[in-house]
């Protein structure tokens, strides 16, 4: 399995002293859907912070196809325009005084060509469906707008690796659905789309590949069916099995039955 980014030994202390990553040796496969689950406090955002280089480890180093990390000017400009990251909270993200500018504000550090960047930023405003609030602050949108349009933001870049911390932790399920939606868009284009939640369910759902995370530390790694069948480390986790795992262990189902079911459940959580 090809690797898109590669964690080795990585440990990161905030500077009031806390240790928020222990020794991180990780590879992220390329290519793939990846959940990377774990509770509150588990360092997961910290983590998306390191992959993007907008914080650096305290020690150890990750690499990006082969080639480690710099931090100088323009090592972080070419991290950057490789590796998006969308934030849990959108108005941390969201900067500029319209959603036009919002998107044309990286394209612009990206590119000299203003023509250029002008077609990109409307390219994107069309395939997102922005027209409606192209000049608009973007505080006057709601939750799923903005989020729509901080996705469009870092998708202008044209990352090959999206990682998104909590994308839909406080959007509604259609809207949930639709920023999913795009994801799997782009993970059909071949780019990695690396997403933290505590949504076991939909983590199980979804992914291709899952990171436990606990306590600065990989619990476990692997594809969702053994990952999830692994109570122990959910549990140390804190987080729960997905319920339809649950429900099968409960009624003694083998594997190839719960493909069957799994698949009904999808349909019916249009997942
Ligand atoms: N800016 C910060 N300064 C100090 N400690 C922090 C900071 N941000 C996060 N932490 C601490 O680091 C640990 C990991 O946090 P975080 O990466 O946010 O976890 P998660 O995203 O999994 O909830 C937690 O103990 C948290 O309190
Ligand atoms: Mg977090």
């Amino acid at each position: 399995m090809d690797s898109s980014i590669q964690l080795n030994n990585v440990s990161f202390t905030y500077p009031n002293g806390m240790e928020a990553l222990k020794s991180i040796n990780l590879s992220l496969p390329k290519g793939k859907k990846i959940a990377l689950i774990g509770g509150n406090g588990a360092g997961k955002s910290t983590l998306m912070l390191l992959l993007n280089g907008i914080l650096k480890p305290t020690s150890g180093f990750l690499n990006y196809e082969g080639t480690n990390y710099t931090y100088n000017k323009k090592g972080l400009k070419l991290l950057r325009s490789k590796i998006g990251l969308l934030f849990p909270e959108s108005d941390n993200q969201l900067i500029a005084p319209t959603v036009y500018e919002e998107i044309s504000f990286g394209l612009l550090n990206l590119y000299k060509d203003v023509g250029l960047v002008r077609t990109k930023t409307e390219a994107i405003i069309s395939e997102f469906f922005l027209h409606e609030f192209a000049n608009k602050p973007p505080y006057q949108l709601s939750s799923g707008q903005k989020k729509r349009v901080c996705l469009a933001a870092v998708l202008a870049m044209e990352p090959e690796v999206l990682v998104c911390d909590e994308p839909v932790s406080n959007l509604d399920p259609k809207y949930a659905q639709l920023i999913f939606n795009y994801l799997d868009k782009l993970n059909e284009k071949g780019k990695t789309i690396l997403v933290s939640t505590h949504d076991v369910n939909r983590a199980y759902t979804w992914a291709d590949y899952v990171v436990v995370m606990h306590n600065g530390e990989i619990l476990n790694t692997g594809k969702p069916e053994s990952v999830f069948k692994n109570k122990e480390s959910l549990k140390k986790a804190n987080l729960n099995q997905p319920f339809i795992v649950d429900f099968l262990n409960e009624f003694g189902s083998n594997f190839q039955d719960s493909a069957i079911i799994m698949s009904k459940w999808k349909k019916y959580y249009n997942w």
